[in-house]
């Protein structure tokens, strides 16, 4: 209703308008006409009385003249006559005749235009006639004919227009308000059933006009589109950000202590030539928990691994971060080289990462190692306790560094919501079942509340595992495991990166990028590249990307010289045997690749075996055409993610291993068996000749799913499960309190 009003007021004003000029159009002509018929008339007048007028006039009798006249004025339309012997004479003229009318201006109203005169007693039309007498010059007779008549049928007219405009004026409203409702339900109605599918599926019972099925088409595939990119596909309506993170935990934890605990720390302090310098850890948990804990505030324990950490903390071992703009605080833990060898280089590293990643790595389990171990762990769990200011904490325990620390903390804080998360892939049953000391980390395990995998697939299997290994009841419904009278939430909590970056705020624009790095790497601008960035990790898949880089070559050999895949490989774990052969390996097999093709004018492989700060990351993410992630066992990989979200310009390519968790997310980017160098190869080279549009269309959809399941999600998904966890157990409290009395 409202839009048929919109239209019909100005449509009403519109015809006022019309109405107007119409009434002025028409007062115009109707005295054009009259004035025209009263020429035709007082020309009859003249000739009428020519002949008895000028035998009057000879005869001299100015009295028989003005009787004669009085005659004339008998017609009632004739007003006033007049008679002029020359231009200086006083008319002679009836008693009415407007003295405004001299002879000596008789001349203007020979003029056709100026036959009217306005005067005080109304609208005159005045005509002037020669009376042929033999005189010289004839005199003049002035005939004056009152118009009046002409006003009152003008205003008759506009009262009839008046009348015809407001009918005209009211039935087109009306009309219009009837077409508007009766065409705006059609339209409604048919773009509903539209867009319901019925007019597309079913065109028989269609009742839809045909020429709106292509704009409902269009707008049918408009809104799946944005459906899809913006849903949340849980069915949670929440947008997540720093803010609404921050609001959850207020509101439903009541602003309650968070203590993060991880081995590796978020900043690094390390001494260099240049004095002491900041380093950003190439670890994808400290990626996805930093941006959590800026908006979390509280507290982050973590080992103190930098050669300058010492120096940067204050007397509680505590530095605030990020430097400049701290926004919570780090609390650094030393640990002894040995402890470090035995806890973090021996069993988490050589013991459970390989117990936990098919990649053909076997694991080694030291009793020694395992003892630090749980030192180690025992170390953290103190730490915990002094840091907590309440005695129900929110504790954020990360990775396989700690297994046995949750149990630990429940232990002294039975009220703590212990949240532990597990970066890494778990194992089926059999292949854990190998870990001498299985019972003792499931048991330290199940001393958290909420336990998170990235994958459903591997919630199955840790309570696949649990379920074989030790006596609890395993609920398969809920996804429950309650173990020595507690019970933990085993939950899938996909991990993810903060959205948008932080580092896109600085970044250069893709172009610059572009040049950026080609410039340094001293490549031709239209030199294509493919990324990878990666820990030096034999789990990452690197030398399987480079024998796909190989391939690509042999197959397609018009990349050569015109597509360099640069390998960013940051150093790591180099205390360990494994590490050290595979970056050996890593090293030798780049040299071979490149040393195939000697004529080539630049290598198919740049291997940067260094660590790079997140600003230079974000750099060849934002100026490559492809980047792979091939690993060959990941728990969910955040360089694919990061890649994605660096890629503002809805342009490049991601080829993922089907062995990442980010390919479940992921499904858009070209995803790949690492193990298999033909297909790898061919995907390289439908990367690199993928149309913009194709890379856009892929783009847009993985980025909308980045955005919305960014990492404030996970963190805020695991928030609320606590907090209804919380309320349970003080339900529970309750009830058991009121079976006591
Ligand atoms: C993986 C682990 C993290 C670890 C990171 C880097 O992502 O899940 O816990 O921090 O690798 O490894 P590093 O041994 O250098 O900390």
């Amino acid at each position: 209703m409202r839009l048929s009003l919109r239209f019909v007021i100005p449509l009403l004003l519109a015809i006022a308008a019309f109405a107007y000029i119409a009434v002025l159009v028409a007062d115009t002509l109707m005295l054009r006409w009259f004035g025209r018929d009263l020429d035709i008339r007082s020309n009859l007048i003249a000739t009428t009385v020519q002949e008895p007028l000028s035998n009057i006039i000879v005869t001299g009798s100015i009295p028989r003249i003005t009787l004669y006249f009085n005659r004339m004025l008998l017609d009632e339309r004739l007003y006033a006559v007049g008679l002029c012997a020359d231009d200086n004479a006083t008319p002679v003229a009836t008693a009415q005749f407007p003295p405004e009318i001299k002879c000596s201006s008789l001349g203007k109203f020979s003029d056709d235009d100026e036959h009217v005169l306005r005067s005080p007693r109304g609208v005159l039309h005045i005509s002037v006639r020669p009376i042929e007498t033999g005189a010289t010059p004839d005199p003049r007779l002035v005939l004056v004919h009152d118009m009046s008549f002409v006003e009152r049928r003008s205003e008759e007219t506009r009262r009839y227009l008046f009348y015809f405009f407001i009918a005209l004026g009211a039935s087109i409203a009306l009309i219009t308000v009837v077409i508007a409702q009766l065409s705006w339900r059609g339209w409604v109605q048919g773009l509903r059933s539209l867009l319901r599918g019925e007019g597309i599926l079913r065109p028989a019972r269609s009742t839809t006009a045909p020429e709106l099925q292509p704009i409902a088409r269009d707008l049918k595939d408009l809104i799946l589109d944005l459906e899809r990119q913006y849903r949340p596909l849980d069915g949670s309506q929440r947008i997540w950000d720093q803010e609404a993170l921050r609001a959850t935990l207020r509101s439903e934890l009541h602003g309650n202590d968070v203590i993060a605990v991880s081995n590796r720390e978020p900043y690094i302090h390390v001494q260099t030539p240049e004095g002491i310098k900041l380093q950003h850890p190439a670890s994808g948990l400290v990626t996805a928990l930093e941006p959590v804990m800026r908006a979390c505030s509280g507290i982050w324990i973590a080992h103190g691994s930098g050669s300058a950490d010492r120096d940067t903390v204050d007397r509680h071992d505590r530095v605030a971060v990020p430097p400049g703009h701290p926004l919570y605080q780090v609390r650094r833990l030393w640990l002894t080289a040995e402890e470090e060898r035995r806890y973090y280089g021996g069993f988490a590293n050589e013991g459970l990462w390989p117990l936990c990643h098919n990649a053909h790595v076997r694991p080694t389990f030291r009793s020694a190692d395992y003892e630090t171990y749980r030192a180690v762990n025992a170390k953290f769990a103190d730490a915990v306790v002094e840091e907590a200011n309440t005695k129900d904490p929110v504790v954020l325990v990360q990775d396989y560094h700690f297994a046995l620390l949750p149990r630990m903390i429940r232990d002294r804080l039975p009220d703590a919501t212990i949240i532990t998360f597990w970066h890494i892939p778990w194992p089926n049953p059999e292949a854990f079942a190998i870990c001498p000391w299985r019972t003792e980390l499931l048991d330290g395990m199940l001393g958290s509340s909420i336990l998170g995998f990235h994958t459903q697939f591997h919630c199955n299997n840790f309570v696949d595992t649990v379920d074989r290994l030790i006596e609890a009841r395993v609920d398969r419904e809920s996804f429950n495991v309650t173990y020595r009278g507690g019970t933990t939430a085993v939950h899938r909590y996909p991990i993810s990166i903060e959205w948008p970056p932080v580092q896109l705020a600085t970044a250069k624009s893709v172009p610059d990028a572009k040049r950026a790095i080609r410039e340094r790497l001293d490549l031709p601008l239209d030199h294509r590249l493919g990324v990878g960035i990666d820990r030096l990790d034999y789990t990452k898949g690197v030398l399987e990307r480079m024998n796909a880089v190989a391939r690509l070559m042999e197959l397609e050999p018009r990349w050569i010289g015109r597509f360099s895949f640069v390998q960013i490989a940051a150093p790591t774990r180099s205390t360990i045997d494994d590490y050290r052969d595979y970056a050996g390996r890593v090293r030798s097999l780049a040299a071979e690749i490149n040393e195939r093709y000697p004529d080539a004018k630049f290598p198919p492989i740049i291997l940067l075996n260094e660590h790079h700060e997140p600003d230079l990351v974000y750099e060849y993410l934002r100026g490559c055409d492809v980047c792979v992630v091939s690993s060959l066992h990941d728990g969910m990989n955040l360089v694919a993610k990061e890649f994605v979200a660096a890629r503002d310009d809805e342009q490049g390519v991601l080829i993922l291993s089907q062995f990442a968790g980010a390919s479940r997310e992921l499904p858009e980017a070209l995803v790949v068996n690492p193990y298999d160098a033909d297909q790898c190869a061919a995907a390289l080279q439908i990367a690199l000749t993928m149309p913009e549009n194709e890379q856009r269309d892929r783009m847009r959809f993985m980025r909308g799913v980045v955005r919305e399941f960014n990492v404030y999600r996970w963190a805020g998904r695991m928030l609320l499960d606590a907090a209804v966890l919380r309320q349970r157990e003080r339900f529970r409290a309750t009830e058991s309190l009121a079976t006591h009395v």
